[in-house]
């Protein structure tokens, strides 16, 4: 790869950063479409966000993701926030526009449908309930996806109930039915005609518990997804795949979160082929969730 006088830059803002993938997504894209680009890391120390931010336009960046722990700060350093971020409370993507004003954007909750629309082309999200397990950063971009794509019912299981009460409240859809919060003790029922199970929860990552379900009531037809995808097939999706559903894994939701960051700074829309998973896949992933 060439790097010149005329290579665009972005990069992804953390505090730490090094473990992020992200690098290897968009430099692989650079190579394949021919784009002088580069992606690096930029690990901001706690109280420098504001003139890192700041440094991005001074530098002529094209923009930046924000991961842990400057996802909510992002919105308020931005000039401008997308519906979607401003719903779902937290940034992941920072778009410099060409008038030089920063516009906040999350593209999690594309990156969740869309990794669902390749991964499982059959599942109908208006047709039936989806159970979501947890409700913590993962979820919030998962519940706007769900209720963007039109499930009629969301039922929002998370070991804490206060949490989940809280977010339904915050995503303004409380009292609505569309999202019903049911206790922990519950998540086993709650799969009861769902035609989607979606683990947002840190459990069957790489030295966590397994996530404890009972996949009986689940529908044959019905799909499964997890965030987590180290390891990539976890041990829920390892049952699900054992009773014959749908299982698509977290690592698809990487993959098409990154698609339309970079569509928005090197007006390129990237496709997610089997390469680039094989390229992420040869590296040695430290255990992780998407968003
Ligand atoms: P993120 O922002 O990445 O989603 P998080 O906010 O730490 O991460 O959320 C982690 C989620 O995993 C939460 O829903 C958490 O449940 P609580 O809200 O009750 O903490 C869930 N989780 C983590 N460990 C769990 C466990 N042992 N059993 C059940 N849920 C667990």
């Amino acid at each position: 790869m060439l790097i010149n006088g005329k290579t665009a830059v972005a990069g992804v803002i953390g505090w730490p950063v090094s473990h992020s993938k992200s690098p290897l997504l968009h430099n692989f894209w650079f190579r394949e479409y021919g784009i002088n680009g580069a992606y690096v890391a930029f690990p901001v120390a706690p109280g420098r966000f504001e003139s890192a931010i700041s440094g991005l336009v001074a530098l002529g960046l094209k923009g930046a993701n924000v991961t842990v722990p400057y996802k909510e700060a992002a919105l308020e350093a931005a000039d401008l926030v997308s519906d979607e971020a401003a719903r779902i409370g937290a940034a992941n993507t920072l778009v410099v526009l060409e008038d030089g004003r920063i516009e906040a954007r999350n593209t999690d909750c594309f990156g969740f449908t869309e990794n669902l629309r390749h991964g499982a082309p059959g599942w109908q999200p208006q047709r039936a309930p989806a159970v979501v397990l947890g409700a913590g950063g993962a979820s919030r971009a998962v519940l706007v996806g769900l209720l963007d794509a039109g499930v009629p019912e969301i039922r929002l299981v998370n070991r804490s109930r206060d949490k989940a009460d809280t977010l339904s409240k915050q995503l303004g859809v409380a009292g609505s039915g569309r999202i019903r919060v049911l206790d922990w003790e519950e998540r086993s029922a709650a799969l009861q005609d769902a035609s989607l199970l979606a683990n947002t929860t840190s459990l069957g990552m790489g030295g966590q518990p397994a996530l404890d379900i009972d996949l009986e009531a689940l529908p044959a037809g019905a799909t499964v997804t997890d965030a987590v995808y180290t390891p990539l097939e976890t041990p829920l999706l390892k049952a699900a795949r054992h009773r014959g559903n749908v299982c698509v894994d977290g690592l698809g939701m990487l993959l098409y979160q990154a698609v339309s960051a970079f569509e928005a700074w090197f007006g390129v829309r990237p496709e997610v082929t089997p390469a680039l998973r094989a390229h992420l896949l040869g590296a040695d992933l430290p255990a992780a969730r998407s968003a």
